[in-house]
This record gives structure tokens, sequence and C-alpha cells, in this order.
């Protein structure tokens, strides 16, 4: 599923991100890609999808056994997302202080999981943890070409 060759010139300028399942829902997609943009980071690749469980489960495969692995992968493959694949200078850092805290109750005002996630698991957006999986996770969705 991990196919994708990694291009290392795009080491530490590239993240990426879902918005999940409950914020494409209730309509907040405009919104959230609104705010990454305005943050100063370019769209390089999107689309949308839906996930099958196991797709889902083998996104988050790194998560697997752990008490939320089943939770998150139903509530990922049970409707559409965006997955897009963002570019900007301390990509990773930068769009984990955009996004806030992985709980929205924690994040701090006015990032995106504070504004538009719910709880833990419905917490709007994914935002990849290092270079490596953003780099990993860009391929599970894209391949490289798109990225060009
Ligand atoms: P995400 O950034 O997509 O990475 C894994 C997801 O698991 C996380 O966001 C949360 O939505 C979800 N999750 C649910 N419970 C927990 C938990 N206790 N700790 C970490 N992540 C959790």
């Amino acid at each position: 599923m991990f196919a994708f060759k990694p291009n290392f010139t795009m080491n530490g300028k590239i993240t990426f991100t879902m918005i999940k399942p409950s914020a494409f829902s209730q309509g907040y997609t405009g919104q959230i890609l609104t705010m990454i943009e305005n943050a100063g980071f370019l769209i390089k690749a999107m689309k949308k999808v839906r996930l099958s469980q196991e797709q889902a489960g083998s996104f988050y495969e790194i998560h697997r056994g752990k008490p939320f692995y089943e939770e998150l992968v139903v509530f990922m493959s049970s409707g559409p997302i965006v997955a897009a694949v963002l570019e900007k200078e301390n990509a990773v850092e930068s769009f984990r202080m955009l996004i806030g805290a992985t709980d929205p109750a924690k994040a701090e005002p006015g990032t995106i999981r504070k504004l538009f996630g719910k709880n833990m698991g419905e917490n709007a957006v994914h935002g990849s943890d290092s270079d490596e999986n953003a780099i990993l996770e860009s391929g599970f969705f894209f391949p490289a070409i798109d990225l060009l």
C-alpha cells in the first residue's frame, strides 16, 4: 500500500492531512482549507475519497492494538474524507501548531481542532507527526507524480 518513492528534497517541506468524516459531513471543508492556505501552505495534491475499513486500518496500522484503534478505523471509514499533501517550510511542525492538540478540549483557541473538532476521535483533521510519516502517508494516497 505504501508504494511511494520518497523524494528527499521534499523532506521538511511537506506534511499530510485528512479532513475527517465528521468535519467533511458538517460542511467545514472550505473553512478548513481556507485556514490552511491563509497559514501559508500550498496544496500540492488533494482528493475526496471514502476509505474502506481495510484501508483505514492499514493507514493507521501504527495504532493497531491500542484501545481506540477499532473505533478509529470504523469512524475513518464512515464517510468521505479529503486527503491532501501540503507544502511549507517546516511543514510538519507548522501544521501541528495550526491544528492544535489531538484532543480538541486541550487545543489552543483559534486552532482547527478547537474550532471544528468535537472530541478525541472526531477531531476534525489528521496531521503527520514527522517528516518520515508525512512522506509515507502522502504515498498512501498519491503517486509521486501528483506532487510535481
Ligand atoms: P490522528 O491525528 O488522526 O491520529 C490518530 C487518531 O486516533 C487521532 O488523531 C485521534 O483522532 C484518534 N484517537 C482516539 N483516541 C485517542 C487517544 N487516546 N490518543 C491518541 N489518539 C486517539
